[in-house]
């Protein structure tokens, strides 16, 4: 893993923002795996202004997010879909037809992940995953537990990961959907390159057991470690745990 600690959030997120632009430049049909939740917010925002600078074409880009809340049709102002037409698909030339999402409303689930991960072997699998971290180290919703799914599943939320992601459903608890369909951690390991972002002293344990913690599917980002290509982008609360061996 290639741990980076940036002095702020904002230039990580411009970091990030500009290694998407290159790997768009180098390769126009990118296939690139887009998270949700704060912190790739401002890596959208500048990705926009990029894009209305006339530095980027998403025209070729095709996109897959990485998860979804389970009964939650796209529509819905609380799914992930609606926060990526805000943050990002309403602002460039993404083809929608490139857009790819597992659908939390579709009324089989298994046959609706199916299809992602169908659709996902067809585009040739993720050129960019981008990825937060969860403050129990899940990645995606692949939350810790006793075993992790290579697949796209459908994931029990655990009561920490509702409590993080209440801000979309109105800060009450209660709203938040108990579970989600998500990528497994195969596309995830599988992703060509990955730039997983975390900010802020929450994550920082996180962060730690991610990098210097044993493999254990009780964290699920350290299957990370087995990945050749991670780049580790933090802030400096984030990666203080790190600062030691730095
Ligand atoms: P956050 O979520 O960006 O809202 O902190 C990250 C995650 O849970 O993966």
């Amino acid at each position: 893993m290639n741990v980076r600690v940036f002095a702020t959030e904002q230039e990580a997120a411009a970091a990030c923002a500009a290694h998407v632009a290159e790997g768009i430049r180098a390769k126009p049909s990118l296939v690139l795996g887009l998270p949700t939740g704060r912190t790739p917010l401002n890596v959208y925002r500048e990705l926009v202004a990029l894009y209305q600078r006339g530095a980027l074409d998403f025209s070729g880009v095709t996109t897959f997010n990485l998860d979804e809340f389970l009964g939650v049709p796209p529509d819905d102002p609380g799914s992930f879909r609606a926060y990526m037409e805000r943050h990002l698909f309403q602002h460039v030339n993404l083809a929608p037809e490139h857009i790819h999402f597992l659908d939390g409303s579709a009324e089989r689930a298994e046959r609706e992940c199916a299809r992602y991960d169908a659709r996902l072997a067809a585009a040739g699998g993720l050129d960019l995953l981008l990825l937060g971290i969860g403050p129990n180290g899940h990645v995606a919703f692949n939350e810790p537990g006793e075993s992790l799914q290579a697949a796209s599943h459908r994931a029990r939320l655990t009561r920490e990961t509702r409590q993080a992601v209440a801000s979309f459903f109105g800060d009450d608890v209660s709203r938040v959907p108990l579970a989600a369909l998500t990528m497994g951690m195969g596309a995830v390991l599988q992703a060509r390159r990955v730039i997983l972002l975390a900010f802020g002293a929450n994550k920082a344990a996180a962060v730690t057991a991610m990098v210097r913690g044993p493999i254990t599917t009780l964290c699920p980002a350290s299957l990370l470690q087995l990945h050749r290509d991670v780049e580790v982008w933090v802030d400096m609360a984030a990666g203080r745990g790190l600062e030691t061996s730095l």
